[in-house]
C-alpha cells in the first residue's frame, strides 16, 4: 500500500508499506527516523512514544495503515540540535540522560503532560511517565528534568 502521513509537520508518502507493519517500523526503517527507539515492540517500555494527532502512542503497536492521513510528531519534530525543545533541553540540564535509550519516548511523553499541566506535581510525573521504563537512570533525575522544564516554562508543540 501507499502510505501517507504528515511526519513532523511534513507530508510524506511512502509506496510498498505492509499494512501489518508498525507506525515505528516505517518512521525507522522506511523514513530515516531513528529517534523513536525500538526496545520491546510489544508496547511494554514506551521508548517509541509518538504524537498521534494530537495523542501520545506507542508506535510499536500502531499499524501504518491506522497513521494514513494522520499527523505524527516524533522526537525529532520537537527540536532540532540547534534549538531543542525546552524538554529536551531540561533532561540534558538534569543528569537525566544515561544509555539515552528510553529517552526519547521520555520526553515526547513529558511533553505532552507539560502541554495539558503546565505545573505538575511529583506524583502526576510518575503516574504520565510510568509507561516509560528507564533502565539505568533510578527515575530521579528523570522526574527533576519534568520540573526543571516545568519551571521554565514549555513551548507549544
Ligand atoms: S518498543 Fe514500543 S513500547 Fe517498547
Ligand atoms: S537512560 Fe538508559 S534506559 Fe533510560
Amino acid at each position: 500500500m501507499r502510505l501517507n502521513v504528515t511526519v513532523n509537520g511534513e507530508k510524506r508518502q511512502v509506496d510498498d508499506v505492509w499494512e501489518g507493519e508498525s507506525l515505528l517500523y516505517v518512521l525507522r526503517e522506511r523514513m530515516g527516523l531513528p529517534g523513536s527507539k525500538n526496545a520491546c515492540e510489544q508496547g511494554e517500555c514506551g521508548s517509541c512514544t509518538v504524537y498521534l494527532d494530537a495523542t501520545t502512542v506507542c508506535a510499536c503497536l500502531v499499524a501504518a495503515g491506522q497513521a494514513e492521513g494522520r499527523d505524527v510528531v516524533t522526537v525529532e519534530g520537537l527540536g532540532t540540535a540547534g534549538d531543542l525543545d525546552p524538554v529536551q533541553q531540561a533532561f540534558l540540564d538534569a543528569g537525566a540522560v544515561q544509555c539515552g535509550f528510553c529517552t526519547p519516548g521520555l520526553v515526547v511523553a513529558a511533553h505532552e503532560l507539560l502541554d495539558r499541566d503546565p505545573d505538575p506535581s511529583t506524583v502526576d510525573i510518575r503516574e504520565a511517565l510510568a509507561g516509560n521504563l528507564c533502565r539505568c537512570t533510578g527515575y530521579e533525575k528523570i522526574i527533576d528534568a519534568v520540573h526543571l522544564a516545568a519551571s521554565r516554562g514549555t513551548s507549544a508543540r
